[in-house]
Formats: C-alpha cells, sequence, structure tokens
C-alpha cells in the first residue's frame, strides 16, 4: 500500500525533488555556507562542523526527530562574515533561519524562494544589501520576518502580502523608501510592523486598520511619511504602541485615538501636527510614555492628561502650548519620570506640588514664560538628575532672603548632573549651599540670572564640573582658589560680570580646560606665562579688561581657535608670532570687538553636555574662518592636517563624506553609533557642517553671512533628550 502511493507521488510533479534530497543534501548546503564565511572569530563553524560528526550534531543546527532533516539553523550572535550561498535554498526542510547578529553581506541569494516550509526569517543586524526580492512572496507560511540594521534598498515588495501567516514584519533600520504597498494592510495576522529609520514616504490610507485587528505594535519613525494620522487607527483596537516620530505627518492628531484602550506608547513627537491634544488621550489608562514634542500644536494641555497614573515620560516640549499648570496637577502623575514642556508659551507658576511626582528625574520646562519662585519642593525629588529651568521669568524663593534657597535644597538630589537656571530675573546670591550639591553634578548654568557679590569659595567642592557658566551676571570681587579643584573642568564662562580678580595661574595646572572666557570684566594684571601650558585651550576669552601684558608662551597654544584680547590695557609691542600658529582663526588683538553668545553650538544640537565648546561664537569672524572652526570643532581634525593638501582640504573631505558616510568622521567624543538617538544627531551634525560648507564656499560672493549662519544653527536647533 505504502509502495503504491509512494509509487503513484512520484507521477506528480515535484516528486524528485522530494526524492532527491536528504540529509546528505542539507549537510552539503551547509558546508557550501560554512566555505562563504570569510571571518569565524571563535572558529565556531570551523571547528565544530565537521564532516566526521552527523550534522544534526552541529552548532546551531537542529533537526527533526522523525526523519532527521534539518528544521531549524540558528548562528545567531557568533560574530560571522561572509555572504549567503545558494546551497541554503537546498535545506528544503527548513523552518527557522537565525542568522542575526553576524556581518553576513551581499545580496539575498534568489534560491532562498525555495524554502517554503519557513516560518521564520531572521537576518537582522547584518551587513546584507540589494532590494527587497519580490520572491518573498514564496514564503507564503512565514510568520516571523525581521530584516532590521540592515542595508536593503528599494520599495517594500507588495508580494509580501502572500505572507498570510505573517504576524511579525521588521524592516526597521534599512534605506527602504517609496510607500507601503497597501496589501500589507490586508495581513489579518500582523502583531508588529516595524519599518523605522528608512526613507519610506507616502501618506496612511484610511482603511489601513479595517484588516488589522490584532496589531499591537507600528513603528514608522524616522521616515519621510506625510498627510495626516488616520483616525481609522482607532480600529487597531488592540495596538499598544504607535512610534510615528520624525515624519512630516500634517493634521489634527485623531481624538479617536482616545479609543486604543491597551496603548501604552504614543510617539508623534517631530512631525508638523497642528490644532489642540486631544482630551481623548485621557482615556488612556495605560499609557506609559507620551512624546507629542516638536509639532506645531496650541491650545492648552487638558487637564485630564495629568491624571494619567502610569504616565513615565511626557512631552510636549517644542509646540506653541500655553495656558498654567494647574497647582495639584502632579498629584495625578506619581509614575513621571521625565517630564518636558520646554520650548512653549506657558505661563504662571511651576506648581509646588511638582514633587509629588517622587519619581522624576527628567524636568525640562526651559523657555517659557513661567513666573513666580522656583519651588523649593523641587527639592524632594531624590532621583533628580537634569532640571532646565533656563529662560522663563522665574524668582529666587524668598525675596527676604537673598540667597538662591532652592540651590540648598537640591542637596538632596544625589544625582543632579545637570542645573540651569539662566537667563531668569534671580536676582540673587549663590550661597555657600552651592557645595552642598551632589558632586555628580557636570554642568552647571547660571547666566543672564543677575547674580551678585561673590562666587562662593565652595564652589570648589563640585568636583566633577565640566561646565561652568555663571556670565552676563553682576558677580564681584575674585575667582576663588577652590576653582583649582575643578580639575575636570572644561569651559568656564564668566564674561560680562563685574570681577576684579581672577588669577588666570589657577587655569595653568587644567589638562582638558577648552574654553577660558573672561571678557568684559574689570580684571587687572598679567596673563602668566604658564597659560601656555594649557594646551587643551580653543578658546581664550580676556577682551575688554585690564590686562597689562600677554607673554610670548600664548603662541604654545597650537590648537587656539579664538583668542581675544581687544579693549585690553596692553603695552608695548605684543608677542605677536602669528605664525607660530598653526590655526590663526579668529585672532583679535584690537579695534572693535563684537562678541555675540549665540545659543550655544553644543546644546542646539543638545550634544554631550560634556562637550564644553558652548557657543562661544565670534562674530568678529568672518563666515568663511567659521566655516571652518565648526568643521574642526566636529571632526576635531585640523586644516593644516598632513592629510591635507593640494587635492584635499577640510572642506573637501567634510563635503565628500556628506555625500557618503559622515559619521565616520565626526569626532568620537561627540558622536558614537552606540550613542542613543546616534541618528538624530548624526542628521543635526549634518545640518551645521552644510552650513558650515555654505560658509566655506570658494568664491566669497556665494558665502553666507554671518547672520544667516547663526540664524540657521538656531534653526537647527533640536531637542533629542525625548525622542524614540
Ligand atoms: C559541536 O557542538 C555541539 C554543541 O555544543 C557539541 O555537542 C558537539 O560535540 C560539538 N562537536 C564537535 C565535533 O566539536
Ligand atoms: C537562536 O539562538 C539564540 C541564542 O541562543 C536565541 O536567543 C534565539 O531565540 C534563537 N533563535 C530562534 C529563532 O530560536
Ligand atoms: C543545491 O543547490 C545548488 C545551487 O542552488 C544546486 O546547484 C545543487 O544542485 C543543489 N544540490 C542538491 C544536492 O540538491
Ligand atoms: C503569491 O501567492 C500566489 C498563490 O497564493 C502565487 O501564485 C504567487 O506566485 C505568489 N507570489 C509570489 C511573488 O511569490
Ligand atoms: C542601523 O544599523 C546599523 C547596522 O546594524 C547600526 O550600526 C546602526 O547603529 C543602526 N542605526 C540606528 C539608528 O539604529
Ligand atoms: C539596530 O537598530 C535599532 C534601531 O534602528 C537600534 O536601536 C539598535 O541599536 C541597532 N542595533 C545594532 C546592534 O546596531
Ligand atoms: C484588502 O481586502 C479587502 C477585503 O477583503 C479587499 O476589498 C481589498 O481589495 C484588499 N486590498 C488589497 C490591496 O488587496
Ligand atoms: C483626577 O483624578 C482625581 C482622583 O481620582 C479626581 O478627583 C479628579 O477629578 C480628576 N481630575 C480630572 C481633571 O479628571
Ligand atoms: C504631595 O507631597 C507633599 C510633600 O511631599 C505631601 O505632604 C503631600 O501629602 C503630597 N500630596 C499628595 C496628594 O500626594
Ligand atoms: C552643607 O552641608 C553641611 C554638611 O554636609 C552642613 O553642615 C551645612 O549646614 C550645609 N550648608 C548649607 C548652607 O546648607
Ligand atoms: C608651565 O609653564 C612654565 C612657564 O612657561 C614653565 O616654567 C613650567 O615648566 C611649565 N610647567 C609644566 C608642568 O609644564
Ligand atoms: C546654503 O546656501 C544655499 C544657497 O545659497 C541655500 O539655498 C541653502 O538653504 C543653504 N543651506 C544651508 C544649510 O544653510
Amino acid at each position: 500500500m505504502g509502495t503504491i502511493l509512494l509509487l503513484f507521488l512520484c507521477f506528480l510533479p515535484g516528486c524528485l525533488a522530494l526524492t532527491s534530497t536528504n540529509i546528505d543534501t542539507d549537510q552539503s548546503s551547509l558546508l557550501a555556507l560554512r566555505a562563504q564565511i570569510s571571518f569565524d572569530p571563535q572558529e565556531i563553524l570551523a571547528k565544530n562542523w565537521s564532516v566526521a560528526s552527523p550534522v544534526c550534531d552541529w552548532i546551531g543546527v537542529t533537526c527533526s526527530s522523525g526523519h532527521r532533516r534539518v528544521i531549524a539553523l540558528n548562528i545567531s550572535n557568533m560574530g560571522l562574515s561572509g555572504t549567503l550561498p545558494p546551497q541554503l535554498g537546498n535545506l528544503s526542510f527548513l523552518v527557522s533561519l537565525d542568522m542575526r547578529r553576524n556581518n553576513f553581506h551581499g545580496e539575498l541569494p534568489p534560491e532562498l524562494a525555495q524554502l517554503n516550509r519557513l516560518k521564520v526569517l531572521n537576518l537582522g543586524v547584518n551587513n546584507l544589501n540589494g532590494l527587497l526580492p519580490n520572491w518573498f512572496g514564496s514564503f507564503q507560511g512565514l510568520e516571523f520576518l525581521s530584516l532590521r540594521n540592515n542595508s536593503f534598498t528599494g520599495l517594500m515588495p507588495p508580494s509580501i502580502s502572500n505572507m498570510s501567516r505573517l504576524a511579525i514584519l521588521i524592516l526597521v533600520n534599512n534605506s527602504l523608501e517609496g510607500k507601503i504597498p497597501e496589501e500589507i494592510f490586508n495581513i489579518s495576522s500582523l502583531e508588529m510592523i516595524s519599518l523605522g529609520v528608512n526613507s519610506l514616504s507616502g501618506s496612511l490610507p484610511d482603511y489601513m486598520c479595517f484588516h488589522l485587528p490584532r496589531l499591537r505594535f507600528i513603528g514608522l519613525s524616522m521616515n519621510k511619511f506625510s498627510g495626516q494620522i488616520p483616525s481609522s487607527l482607532a480600529q487597531c483596537s488592540e495596538l499598544q504602541a504607535l512610534s510615528f516620530s520624525f515624519n512630516k505627518f500634517t493634521g489634527n492628531t485623531p481624538k479617536e485615538i482616545g479609543n486604543l484602550k491597551k496603548l501604552e506608547v504614543i510617539y508623534f513627537a517631530m512631525n508638523s501636527l497642528t490644532g489642540e491634544i486631544p482630551r481623548e488621550i485621557s482615556n488612556l489608562h495605560n499609557l506609559e510614555k507620551l512624546n507629542l514634542g516638536w509639532n506645531t500644536m496650541s491650545g492648552s494641555i487638558p487637564v485630564e492628561i495629568f491624571n494619567l497614573s502610569r504616565l513615565k515620560l511626557m512631552s510636549h516640549a517644542g509646540n506653541k502650548l500655553s495656558g498654567i499648570l494647574p497647582s495639584t496637577v502632579f498629584y495625578g502623575l506619581p509614575n513621571l519620570e521625565e517630564l518636558y514642556l520646554n520650548d512653549n508659551n506657558f505661563v504662571g507658576d511651576i506648581p509646588e506640588s511638582i514633587s509629588n511626582s517622587s519619581r522624576l528625574y527628567f524636568i525640562i520646562l526651559s523657555d517659557n514664560k513661567f513666573t513666580g519662585p522656583i519651588p523649593i519642593s523641587i527639592g524632594n525629588l531624590r532621583l533628580l538628575q537634569v532640571l532646565d529651568l533656563t529662560s522663563n521669568n522665574l524668582v529666587f524663593c524668598d525675596s527676604s532672603y537673598p540667597e538662591l534657597s532652592f540651590i540648598s535644597s537640591l542637596a538632596n538630589s544625589k544625582n543632579l548632573r545637570k542645573l540651569s537656571v539662566s537667563n531668569n530675573p534671580l536676582n540673587g546670591i549663590l550661597p555657600d549651599s552651592v557645595g552642598n550639591l551632589s558632586t555628580s553634578l557636570q554642568t552647571m548654568y547660571a547666566y543672564g540670572c543677575g547674580l551678585r557679590d561673590c562666587i562662593p569659595d565652595r564652589i570648589g567642592n563640585l568636583s566633577n564640573l565640566i561646565i561652568l557658566s555663571l556670565y552676563n551676571n553682576q558677580l564681584t570681587g575674585s575667582l576663588p582658589i577652590t576653582v583649582t579643584g575643578l580639575l575636570k573642568l572644561q569651559a568656564i564662562m564668566l564674561h560680562i560680570n563685574k570681577l576684579s580678580q581672577v588669577s588666570l595661574e589657577y587655569f595653568c595646572y587644567f589638562n582638558n580646560l577648552g574654553v577660558i572666557s573672561l571678557s568684559f570684566n574689570q580684571i587687572v594684571g598679567s596673563i602668566p606665562e604658564c597659560i601656555g601650558n594649557v594646551t587643551s585651550l580653543r578658546y581664550l576669552y580676556l577682551a575688554s579688561n585690564k590686562f597689562n601684558f600677554a607673554p610670548k608662551t600664548l603662541w604654545n597654544l597650537k590648537d587656539l581657535l579664538v583668542l581675544d584680547l581687544s579693549s585690553d590695557s596692553l603695552t608695548g609691542p605684543l608677542p605677536l608670532d602669528v605664525a607660530n600658529l598653526k590655526i590663526a582663526t579668529a585672532i583679535d588683538i584690537g579695534g572693535h570687538c563684537n562678541i555675540a553668545y549665540p545659543k550655544t553650538l553644543a546644546t542646539l544640537c543638545y550634544l554631550a553636555p560634556e562637550y564644553g565648546f558652548q557657543g562661544l561664537v565670534s562674530v568678529k569672524c568672518d563666515a568663511y574662518r567659521f566655516g571652518i572652526m565648526m568643521m574642526e570643532v566636529f571632526t576635531r581634525m585640523s586644516p593644516s592636517n598632513e592629510m591635507f593638501g593640494e587635492n584635499l582640504s577640510l572642506r573637501s573631505w567634510v563635503l565628500d563624506s556628506m555625500a557618503s558616510a559622515l559619521a565616520p568622521i565626526i569626532d568620537a567624543n561627540l558622536l558614537s553609533t552606540t550613542d542613543d538617538h546616534f541618528l538624530v544627531k548624526l542628521d543635526c551634525i549634518s545640518s551645521i557642517m552644510k552650513v558650515a560648507l555654505n560658509c566655506t564656499r570658494e568664491s566669497p560672493g556665494e558665502r553666507s553671512n554671518i547672520q544667516d549662519v547663526l540664524e540657521a544653527l538656531v534653526k537647527i536647533k533640536l531637542q533629542l533628550l525625548p525622542l524614540v
């Protein structure tokens, strides 16, 4: 009977293939794969995949228990380099192929299409390239497909919709373009659609959720999608996460998303959404992350949203929101960890109840119109890491007591890394208790605050300080010698004050100091010879003081980009030996000095705060020098580097890299591929480099003027922190 059936089967097409493959075929397929591996750091396959032992015992290989054929191959995370051989298509019983996290490159061999039993295909985090093939349609039983973090290009093939059992589709971080084929929205088994970090475009059809009853996650961030967010999203009733950030979506946020009761995450940041924040969002009781930042939404925050008790992250930053924060709003947010309301038009007090959100560690309320005192209760937030209240109308707490008492209260926040209260009319005195702030403090900004009297000695306790920025105040007296304890300092900015005594000797022993800015004070004295030892210096602003001697050793500072000694009382011939300086970028030793301190270069991109060169931009320098300087700052490469010559300049190097890959030429201290928000930072630097390239065009007539440059830089301002 069995023989008859077999004979019968053998007259059917396909039988030949079925009978002619066996475990030896599987073995030769795997050996073909092994032969294509050019790098096997732990020699796993080289040693283990030995013909002396049965295939089914090979590492990463699973055989079926009955007829002993290879049904699963899992060689993930072995550091392998190589290409995929066509023979892989001969593993005809393969159900699961997991090769993720290696360094496979090249295109997918079309023979893979023969793997028609495949349910799991994971090739994520490799270097595969080429088009996504149309033959994907032959994987009709596929349930899991991940090609994340590869270099696939071109369109998404509509034949994907042949995978009628597909649950997980992950194509994130490739270079796909074009529209999402509408057939995909008919794969009713889909649970996850993850297409972020590509160049996909077009709008989302209104019917997209008509046939996706199981969809839990849809990720489209960092693409070029446009049009409105469809209100029919509400029909994907299982949705837990919507990630649409960094696209070009327009129109209102649909109020229907308030029906998606299982939603935990809404990322709509960095689009062009308008209108008001829908009140209906407050129905989403499972919501943990709400990021509507950097759109153009208006109106006030519906107060009910402050009752979303599971919320951990709330960002409405960078919109046109207004109104007050009612005094008790934070009672309803016991789990809040990150709050971003910066760059809006909020008014009124910062509620004392903020401390009831006791898990807060990021509070960014800068660039609003908040008034009233800085709540002392902030000091109860023991987990606080970053407090940024820059550019509001806040005053110190107790007007009968001119010391900034909230600073004493912050002593409890042992993890505080960044404190910024700049550009608020605090009009007070920095208290001694500044020395009680956490030693984890890295950046302290209190410029433009009307601070008066002396800088307290105990500031020297802040031993991990990297940036100290107290410029544009009314500080008097001397700089305490205790600053010599701040050995990690990269930038000290005290310009525009009334300091009369600053011993520059204090700075002679710093190893990382890049910026000393003391212009516009009343400092009398000479510039010490030992300043020439501070070879890390790039910006030295001493203008408009009463320095009377500049030593020759200044010219040892070969990496100096800006030296400003204008309007000082220097007598006698200056020891000018500019030829010694490799980069005489913006030396200004007299004449009319016009220094502007725009929003800082670093905060423009919210780059690592430890990168201290905080936007000391001399408008006096022309656009060309400024452009070169920007390229230098970001590449850490001097135009005089020996790699540059007749055929390659710093500019052409940057220009070429912009066309191919910018990231490798960026200073690794500034940007590393392992950074959070790497792509966003890269994008930001790329925008800055475009400005720099415009500044440095060959023909002076084509160059941007410096005002336009500064405006362009301000426009590049991106808020990274709360983004996906
Ligand atoms: C290959 O690895 C498997 C699993 O670790 C092991 O059982 C087997 O003995 C190894 N074979 C050889 C030849 O090293
Ligand atoms: C492959 O092996 C890794 C490491 O053991 C495991 O985490 C992963 O789940 C396996 N892949 C499949 C598809 O089973
Ligand atoms: C396996 O695949 C290769 C290339 O696709 C083919 O040439 C070869 O005949 C196949 N081998 C077997 C034993 O089926
Ligand atoms: C899609 O599936 C159909 C059968 O359902 C098949 O005829 C067609 O060839 C498949 N398309 C691709 C591209 O494999
Ligand atoms: C994209 O994938 C590449 C390769 O795996 C990786 O190096 C890079 O960090 C990823 N980019 C993003 C933004 O995740
Ligand atoms: C892969 O890409 C994702 C997002 O695109 C990123 O978060 C992740 O770090 C990348 N993984 C690797 C190993 O590059
Ligand atoms: C999706 O399915 C619906 C209903 O079955 C059908 O009317 C529509 O034509 C399908 N769309 C595509 C693009 O296949
Ligand atoms: C928030 O919740 C509290 C306690 O459940 C309730 O008293 C209050 O009315 C709610 N506020 C709003 C605006 O829904
Ligand atoms: C808010 O915090 C204050 C001070 O910690 C506490 O006294 C008060 O009971 C809290 N209120 C609520 C409603 O949690
Ligand atoms: C600072 O802390 C010390 C002890 O750590 C304490 O004695 C002192 O009172 C504190 N100073 C202020 C002004 O809070
Ligand atoms: C610093 O500079 C002074 C004067 O130029 C010189 O005498 C001294 O040796 C230098 N010290 C160090 C540690 O380099
Ligand atoms: C560069 O200059 C061109 C023409 O002068 C202008 O259109 C473009 O916007 C500028 N780009 C940047 C990034 O400033």
